[in-house]
Formats: structure tokens, C-alpha cells, sequence
């Protein structure tokens, strides 16, 4: 990571863990870890909930002291793991979230997290359909976090970089002043919810490569990220930031994983 660009450290919280209940006592918890203490310019916190998650949990979190300080900083913020792909003035989706709503000040989302294989498997989600869903989410000013990462066999294969390059040929309709503004986040499949990590130097070359390929400002790596192997990561140049799953569920943890960070800026 380097100072100049800055970091993000995005938590994602999957769909059965967190109730409400279990989302406020997750506020409270990093509360109490006095987290302004990580608060730098370049250092940017992002949650994705569960929708149902979205409202509640941004109360609870302007009602408390240091995280009211980091979301009013936009240190903070609030991301939805869901948007619409679909707009149109004929266009009326069942079951989906339109941009429209998840920006509605009352909600707060300002980022919006897409392609995440969880979403490309049981989802059967597209590449093409991830396109949509980018393009839309956009136009309504969230800032996307695209996931992209190979499965083991196409590791095994060869063709892990093929396979992320397929991947980002959904920027190429886009600017290269609007590229410079998103994040990408490489997650190689076979790393996400296994406890196996990427190898740090490996995971630094794919991230180039992300880079390279996508002209994104920030490429950030995912998959088993704790906090105790966080700062490894971090020191490579290429990483910006993380994308912890399972250990951003825990207050500890992704209080722990952002003072990693805070710590290199
Ligand atoms: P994990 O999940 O940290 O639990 O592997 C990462 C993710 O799904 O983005």
C-alpha cells in the first residue's frame, strides 16, 4: 500500500451472521475500541451489510461517539451488498433494490459491492449482468467495489489472469477518468471463507495485474484476511487495502485489520 494513494478497508458481512441485533452489538464493540484513534486522510472504512442490516446499523452508529465522528468524516461508510441491474421508464423490478432507494439520505449507502463470486455462483450472476449493475449503481453515485478473482481450477489451469481480465473487460465503456476513481478487489475464490490465504507476494502480483488491466485507483485483496495476517498484505505495494469476509463480522477483528493499515499510513 502507499500513503499517497491511501487505503480502504471494506467489511462484508455475509447473510446469515447478522441480524440487527448482532449488527448493533457490533457497533457498540467497535465503538468501544475508541476507533478515531485510526482516522487518517487517506484511510477509508466501508461496512456492507445485510440490507436489512443498512438502516439500523447507521443509527446506531451516529449515535455513538467515535463512529458519528468517522461517518461525519466519510472516514466511515455505508455500503450495500445489493443493487438493481435493471432501469427503464417502463421498467419495474420485483425483489430487487434500485440505487434510488439505497441512496435515499434516510438509508446513507454510498458504495455498492459487485461480481462477488458468492453472487457469480448461486447467483448465476454475468458478467454482463455485473455490468449492469456497475453502470446503474454509478449513475446514482455509488462508488463500486468490483470483485473479481479465479477459482482453484483455473489456477490450476494457468489462467487465473486470463480469467480476471475477462473479468474487467467490463470497464473498457468506461473513461479512463472514471476507472481512476474505483476500487477493485481480487479475491481468488479458493481463498474466500477457507482460511487459506493467498500467498501476500502472489496476491501483490495478481494485484498488479488487476491494475495494470483495470487502470483503477485502488486494487485491494480478499479472501480469509484476518488481523493478524493483515499487515503482510499490506506491505506489499501493489495491495491497497482489504476486503475481509468472516473476520470483519467481529469487531475485533476488523478493528484490529484497519489499525493495520492505519498503522503503514
Ligand atoms: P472471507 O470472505 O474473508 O471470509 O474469506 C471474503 C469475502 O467474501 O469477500
Amino acid at each position: 500500500m502507499n500513503a499517497k494513494e491511501g487505503a480502504l478497508i471494506a467489511g462484508n458481512w455475509k447473510d446469515k451472521n447478522m441480524t440487527i441485533a448482532q449488527a448493533l452489538a457490533w457497533a457498540d464493540a467497535f465503538n468501544g475500541f475508541r476507533p478515531t484513534s485510526l482516522l487518517r486522510p487517506n484511510l477509508q472504512l466501508v461496512l456492507f451489510p445485510p440490507a436489512t442490516a443498512i438502516y439500523p446499523l447507521r443509527q446506531r452508529l451516529l449515535n455513538l461517539e467515535h463512529t458519528k465522528t468517522m461517518l461525519e468524516q466519510g472516514a466511515l461508510a455505508i455500503g450495500t451488498q445489493e443493487s438493481s441491474p435493471a432501469e427503464g421508464e417502463k421498467v419495474r423490478v420485483s425483489g430487487s433494490l434500485h440505487p434510488n432507494l439505497l441512496i435515499d439520505p434516510e438509508i446513507g449507502a454510498s458504495y455498492a459491492l459487485l461480481g462477488h463470486s458468492e453472487r457469480r455462483l448461486h447467483f448465476k450472476e454475468t458478467d454482463e449482468l455485473i455490468a449492469k449493475r456497475l453502470g446503474l449503481a454509478m449513475k446514482y453515485g455509488l462508488k463500486p467495489v468490483l470483485c473479481v478473482g479465479e477459482t482453484l481450477n483455473e489456477r490450476e489451469l494457468g489462467t487465473a489472469k486470463d480469467v480476471v481480465k475477462r473479468q474487467l473487460g467490463i470497464l473498457d465503456a468506461l473513461s479512463p477518468e472514471i476507472r481512476q476513481t474505483m476500487t477493485i478487489a481480487y479475491e481468488p475464490v479458493w481463498a474466500i471463507g477457507t482460511g487459506k490465504n493467498a500467498d501476500p507476494s502472489d496476491a501483490n502480483d495478481m494485484c498488479g495485474f488487476v491494475r495494470e488491466v483495470s487502470r483503477a485507483k485502488r486494487v485491494i485483496y480478499g479472501g480469509s484476511v484476518t488481523s493478524d495476517k493483515a499487515a503482510e498484505f499490506f506491505k506489499q505495494p501493489e495491495i491497497d487495502g482489504a476486503l475481509p469476509g468472516g473476520a470483519s463480522e467481529k469487531a475485533n477483528e476488523f478493528f484490529g485489520i484497519a489499525q493495520a493499515a492505519s498503522n503503514l499510513l
